[in-house]
This record gives structure tokens, sequence and C-alpha cells, in this order.
């Protein structure tokens, strides 16, 4: 039996991660705005602080596996604010409690959305500037729906860069503790609803995101490989970020390899 902490464990793909952890037995503490085991807003840093205070109580001080899937979608600065600053915060804050067991594994979850135009700048100022300054660059793009489109891109392009690039550092390779993604495509979750309510908008989505292989899926779906990458059986995928994603990222991209 191995313990995990799920953020976003709430609704869609954490509901369904941290309900498939269970039915294999392990222990889950789950973390989401509410209705949790521990209720935080990983959009402040009050909320990233309680979370891992909280974890470190609830979980003894030592956790086996950490899986992100906390986000959100909308055109605001607050997505950029959970989707890299919180998703970051609860990997870096989380990663003592990791160190305290045999066979640690991390994971969070990017999104075929960084394939998509992003701004480079707020990339940037992620990566690299002060939170107040990126969220004030969010902030300037969310005045139009063109590019505040590009705050959920760009929030999940930085994650994807942040995470390939500390995956073999010491602290977490040398650390034995493997850091990896997900980037899935379209999933039938909450997030998705009012996209995939009409034809229309079915159509749409279809031509944005070509996903040949089986179209959208289920939360369960990405899931089961979440829970595989936070296994101990995947002792050497290091700084992936793996799109499960119906060969969207095939189509987009197949000759970048
Ligand atoms: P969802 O909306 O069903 O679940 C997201 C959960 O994150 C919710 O329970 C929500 O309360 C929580 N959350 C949002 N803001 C938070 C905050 N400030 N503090 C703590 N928790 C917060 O959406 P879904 O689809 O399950 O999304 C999970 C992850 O998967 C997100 O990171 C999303 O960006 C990513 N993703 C989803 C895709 C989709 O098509 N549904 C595609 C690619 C990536």
């Amino acid at each position: 039996t191995r313990t995990y902490l799920v953020t976003g464990a709430a609704s869609g793909i954490g509901k369904a991660t941290a309900a498939l952890l269970r039915s294999r037995g392990h222990n889950v503490i789950g973390a989401d705005l509410k209705d949790s085991d521990i209720n935080a807003d990983l959009s402040t840093v009050q909320g990233r602080e309680h979370l891992i205070h909280a974890a470190e109580e609830l979980s003894g001080g030592v956790l086996d596996g950490v899986i992100a899937v906390a986000g959100l979608s909308h055109p605001i600065p607050v997505t950029a604010a959970v989707n890299y600053y919180g998703t970051v915060a609860t990997l870096e804050g989380l990663r003592p409690l990791l160190t305290r067991s045999p066979a640690p594994r991390a994971v969070a979850v990017a999104s075929m959305a960084s394939l998509q135009p992003f701004d480079e700048e707020l990339v940037r100022l992620l990566l690299e500037g002060t939170e107040q300054d990126a969220l004030a660059r969010a902030a300037e793009l969310a005045t139009t729906p063109a590019t505040g489109h590009q705050i959920y891109s760009s929030s999940k392009r930085a994650l994807a860069r942040w995470l390939r690039t500390t995956a073999p550092t010491a602290e977490w390779a040398g650390a034995g503790i493997p850091l990896n993604a997900i980037a899935p495509g379209v999933v039938l979750t909450p997030m998705t609803t009012e996209l995939v309510a009409t034809p229309e908008g079915r159509a749409k989505l279809n031509e944005q995101v070509p996903m040949p292989l089986n179209g959208p899926f289920d939360a369960d779906v990405a899931a089961k490989l979440l829970v595989w990458l936070a296994d101990e059986e995947n002792s050497h995928l290091c700084g992936q970020v793996i799109f499960i994603d119906g060969g969207y990222d095939a189509v987009l991209r197949g000759d970048s390899t």
C-alpha cells in the first residue's frame, strides 16, 4: 500500500485518479478547492502553504506519490496562477515528503494545448520572472478573447518546460524521484462539457484538435496513465511529457523526433 497526494481530486481527471488508486488499495489524500481531505486554493501563496502543511500532517511526513492535476482553462490570469505556480509549488513543496519514500514518484498534468499558439513573453515570465509580473502579462492577454486563450496554452507550455528541465536535476533524478507529465488531448470532464455540448461544438473541436485514434476520451483513460507513471513500475522515465491525445501530437509534429 502506497500513499498518494492528488490535487484536483474533486472533479474530472483528479477524481478518476483518486478513485482508481483507492480501488487498488492505496491511501489517497485528495486536495481541491473544496470537498476534499485538504481544501486549498492553489492560486494563492497561502493556499499553497496550507496544502504543504496539511499534507505533512495527514501523511505523517511521507508520500510515495504526488499527482498534480488541479488546473483550469478560463482565459483569465488565475489560470496561470493555478496551472503553473500552483503545480510547481505542489511538486516542490511536497518533494521533501517524497524523499522519505522507498519508491517516490511525481507526475503533473500538462496539455496538448501547449502545442497551440502561446505567448512567448508570458512563458518567459512564468519561468524566469516574478509571479506578479507574469500575472500582469496574463492580465494584458485577458483583455481580448484571442489572446486570452493563450494564457492557458502558455501556462501549460511553461509547466512542460519547467518539468523537462527540472526532472533531470539533483533534487529529482539525483534523489531517485521520477518526475514526468501527461499531456492529454480532449478529455470529457466538466472542463470540456460546454465545448462538446453541441454537434457544431464537437465539429469545431475536432478541427482544432484532431484525435484520429478514438477521439475524445473519459477521465479514467488519463487516470490509468497517471497511476502507472506514479507507480513503482515506472523507474526510468525522466522529464517526459507523454501525449495521451489520440494522435494529435503526431498529426501536428510527427516529423519532429
Ligand atoms: P475539472 O475542471 O473537472 O477538474 C479540475 C479540478 O481542479 C477541479 O476540481 C477544480 O476545483 C480544481 N481547481 C481549479 N482551480 C483550483 C485552485 N485554485 N486550487 C485548487 N484546485 C483547483 O477539469 P479536468 O479536465 O479534470 O482537468 C484536470 C487537469 O487536466 C487540468 O490541469 C487541465 O488543465 C488538464 N487537462 C484537461 C483536458 C481536458 O480536455 N479536460 C485536456 C488537457 C489537460
